[in-house]
């Protein structure tokens, strides 16, 4: 089984993972990570030196690789599921589960993390909020293809793991 984490930047989707993923022993992929390793850069200066549309491709690329591993848990950045046929092919390959946030608590989370975020760097917390708003909608099409869609601002590791073995069971 795999598990795909989506949803917006800093709906928790890391800290999720890596705590489904030690609950049911499997391993554990950060997408944002492994294009960091993979590209032997970050993320911040690959958007800097090669653009938005170089990174997009490269997310597609190996969010595919990724996907060869089996009993996985795969946290995927916020605009992955928005790009390309992502969406349909997480959906095809394993469970999707979108963590749902509003803008209001997605500003609360994402206010001290702005640096190494391209998408949000240069914005103050008037035009962050603006922003979640605008982007949130846009996104919310894809996102909302989820197998599951949980709480994200309290989400409760124990009852995601009983909606995902209820999902299984259907
Ligand atoms: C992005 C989200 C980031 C990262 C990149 C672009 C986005 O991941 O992939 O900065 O388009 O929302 P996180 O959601 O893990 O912050």
């Amino acid at each position: 089984m795999r598990i795909f984490l989506i949803g917006f930047m800093g709906s928790g989707k890391t800290t999720a993972g890596k705590q489904l993923a030690s609950r049911l022993s499997y391993r554990y992929f950060d997408l944002d990570e492994f294009i960091e390793q993979q590209e032997q850069d970050s993320i911040r200066k690959i958007f800097e030196k090669k653009g938005e549309p170089y990174f997009r491709k490269k997310e597609s690329k190996y969010l595919r690789d990724i996907s060869h591993y089996e009993d996985c848990v795969i946290s995927t950045g916020g605009g992955a599921p928005c790009f390309f046929d992502n969406m349909d092919y997480m959906n095809n390959t394993g469970i999707t589960v979108y963590l749902k946030m509003k803008p209001e608590q997605l500003v609360s989370r994402l206010k001290d993390g702005r640096e190494e975020r391209p998408l949000i760097k240069n914005k103050d917390d008037q035009e962050l909020l603006q922003f979640i708003r605008d982007k949130l909608s846009e996104r919310e099409t894809y996102y909302s293809k989820a197998h599951m869609i949980v709480d994200g601002f309290n989400l409760n590791i124990n009852e995601l793991l009983d909606k995902i073995r209820a999902f299984l069971k259907q």
